[in-house]
């Protein structure tokens, strides 16, 4: 039996990188999918792909950092699938524009405090009800190295982060009683296209250079993150869990 069959998964950031991993491998292990994302003509083609294997999907164009998308995106997902099991933050990332507090563009704190953080909290809060009237469910953040080991350089997104860390354990506690599981993963440095553009050669990257196993792709994200939103995990809430060859161990 697949491992998410007749599971319904909410993705955000869905169109590339690790949230387009994941929501092909969820949806080859049976879940239908929910891609919440603002890139209009990558979620579309994602979601070709899944419909192509035999999978079920849904685009719905969504900004996160926006209350009202947020809420929208749940709901058509409760409409178009009948409910929701699982929902998994990947919406997110570092810009060139991060750096110093003292030197940044003060712009860029807030993009990503309202992306990485508050979209990931607006869509726990719109998903939570129907998970506790479905009886149970999963919930997966994306935190970061970055925010695991405080790393310089990008202080406003290893704040947001390290919010996204913490979220995880509070509502880890307060939604165990309605048997809603909420973990997180801290990628290292994952060779998305994005963080491709970004780093140019990304094994050339210093923070790749001290990962023991060295950079990964976006399936070695995917593949924790369905173990971590299937009941093989049931026993599991509240954990960070480093994707990231090693990194934090160093
Ligand atoms: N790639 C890495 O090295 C790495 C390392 C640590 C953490 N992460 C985290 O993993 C997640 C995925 O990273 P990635 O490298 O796969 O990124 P990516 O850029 O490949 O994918 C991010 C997706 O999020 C979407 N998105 C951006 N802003 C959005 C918004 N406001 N609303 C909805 N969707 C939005 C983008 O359109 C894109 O499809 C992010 O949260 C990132 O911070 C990545």
């Amino acid at each position: 039996m697949a491992r998410l069959e007749d599971k319904v998964a909410l993705i955000t950031g869905a169109a590339a990188g690790i949230g387009r991993a994941s929501a092909l491998l969820f949806a080859e292990e049976g879940a239908a999918v929910l891609l919440a994302d603002v890139d209009v003509e990558a979620a579309t083609d994602v979601v070709a792909e899944i419909e192509a294997m035999g999978g079920r999907a849904l685009f719905v164009a969504t900004d996160v950092a926006e209350p009202e998308a947020a809420e929208a995106a749940v709901a058509q997902c409760i409409a178009a699938f009948g409910g929701l099991d699982i929902v998994y933050n990947s919406a997110g990332g570092a810009t060139q524009d991060d750096g110093k507090v003292s030197e940044m563009p003060l712009d860029e704190f807030w993009r990503t405090m309202g992306v990485d953080l508050y979209g990931s909290f607006l869509i726990c809060r719109f998903a939570i009800p129907h998970l506790i009237e479905r009886g149970g469910g999963a919930i997966l953040n994306t935190t970061s190295i970055r925010a695991m080991k405080a790393t310089q350089g990008a202080d406003a997104y290893t704040a947001a982060k390290g919010g996204v860390l913490t979220l995880t354990k509070s509502l880890a506690q307060e939604l165990a009683e309605h048997k809603i599981r909420v973990n997180a993963v801290a990628p290292g440095v994952v060779a998305s296209e994005r963080v491709q553009r970004m780093m140019g050669d990304v094994a050339a990257n210093p923070l790749a250079q001290a990962t023991p196993l060295g950079y990964g792709m976006p399936i070695e994200v995917a593949r924790a993150a369905l173990f971590l939103v299937s009941d093989e995990a049931r026993w599991i809430t509240g954990v960070i869990l480093p994707v990231d060859g090693g990194a934090a161990a160093v």
